[in-house]
């Protein structure tokens, strides 16, 4: 059914808001571009989606994802070269990660092809909103929720999809400080972790606020049953070089969310000669390397975040200082690569840049 009505109903505004943006103001995710996409899906199937003035969604008080959490989302972004040319980075692998979390949650998928295709034409009709502005893009955020009117407790029958775009800044404007969590837990083996689901941020609130209380700006996860392996920060994964190399907790388990932007790190390292581990990281060996000084370098790679560059790392009731982030010579060169490369700035070598 979808497959044939990928065709998109489109009524646009007639009231844009476009004038009205403070350009040189942009705080991540409260500005909100004109469109949105809409699909609804009941009775086994996606309906014709549609995208319409950006607007309140109505619902019903009993609607299952508020009391339940079948609630997931993803995050990309979209960034136009100087020459007008806009493109939407790696987007595919949002889309498969969606696919997994619609399934972890026990929802219904969305075609991949389809997902992307979606997207494209979400930035498509608000194409003005790319901010031109270097290390600005239009955040683009699918999410898809049960929309049963229902207070049992089982798979809601009928869901809505929406994907709305905000032009952004920075998510972090200065290097950030970390906590190593050893009493919280983000997520454990079995969990959910490895979905882009609501409710692990939700369930991360306390925790990261006690550690903003504290003077950091997010934690560092580590593993549910020992709390001795790092797994990824708040906001993003997380990653470090220490004697040269880059090493970084390995996908390979359901507790830590698949980056799309630490793959990417993974995979301009690699293509540069880099050295790289995916494996278990333990909080000792971290701690070992920063105070024996081969820890040369650690940041949090996000779509929002970007290349974050980490500042401190809190550990129990010490405070351990990172080399000087102006020292950070590859962390800089990758995403300085990456920016380029989502500008047009240079060939896109890998095929990661989906023109829209
Ligand atoms: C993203 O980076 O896209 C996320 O979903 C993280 C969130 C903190 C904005």
């Amino acid at each position: 059914m979808l497959q044939d009505t990928i065709s998109v109903k489109i009524t646009k505004t007639t009231n844009s808001h476009i004038g009205d943006v403070d350009w040189d103001n942009l705080p991540f995710g409260r500005v909100f571009s004109d469109h949105m996409l809409v699909m609804d899906y009941s009775d086994g199937e996606w309906h014709q989606p549609e995208i319409i003035p950006f607007a309140n969604l109505s619902l019903h008080p009993a609607t299952s994802a508020i009391h339940y959490g079948q609630s997931i989302f993803e995050g990309m972004k979209a960034n136009k070269a100087e020459n007008g040319d806009v493109s939407i980075f790696r987007p595919a692998m949002n889309a498969n990660r969606f696919k997994e979390s619609c399934e972890r949650m026990c929802m219904p998928t969305i075609p991949e092809d389809v997902f992307t295709e979606l997207v494209r034409k979400t930035v498509e009709i608000d194409s003005n909103w790319i901010p031109n502005k270097e290390g600005y893009s239009l955040y683009i955020r699918p999410f898809m929720f049960a929309t049963d009117e229902f207070l049992g407790i089982r798979p809601s029958e009928t869901y809505k999809f929406v994907i709305f775009t905000c032009p952004v800044g920075a998510y972090y404007s200065e290097p950030v400080n970390v906590k190593i969590e050893e009493f919280y837990t983000r997520a454990s083996v079995g969990g959910v972790g490895r979905a882009k689901t609501a409710g692990n941020y939700g369930a991360g609130l306390y925790p990261a606020k006690l550690g903003q209380n504290q003077g950091f700006h997010q934690l560092v996860w580590t593993d549910g049953k020992e709390h001795k392996y790092i797994e990824e920060s708040g906001t993003m994964n997380i990653v470090f070089i220490i004697n040269g190399t880059i090493i970084t907790p390995s996908e390979d388990t359901d507790t830590i969310l698949r980056g799309v932007t630490k793959r990417s790190v993974i995979e301009i390292a690699k293509s540069w000669g880099i050295p790289v581990e995916e494996r278990k990281v333990s909080v000792e060996e971290v701690v070992a390397a920063i105070k024996n000084g081969t820890m040369q370098e650690a940041f949090g790679a996000g779509t929002a975040a970007t290349i974050a560059p980490i500042a401190k790392i809190g550990y129990r009731d010490e405070i351990l200082e990172l080399p000087p982030v102006d020292t950070f010579v590859i962390s800089t060169k990758i995403k300085n690569y990456l920016d380029d490369l989502k500008a047009g700035k240079v060939e896109d070598t890998f095929g990661w840049c989906l023109k829209v």
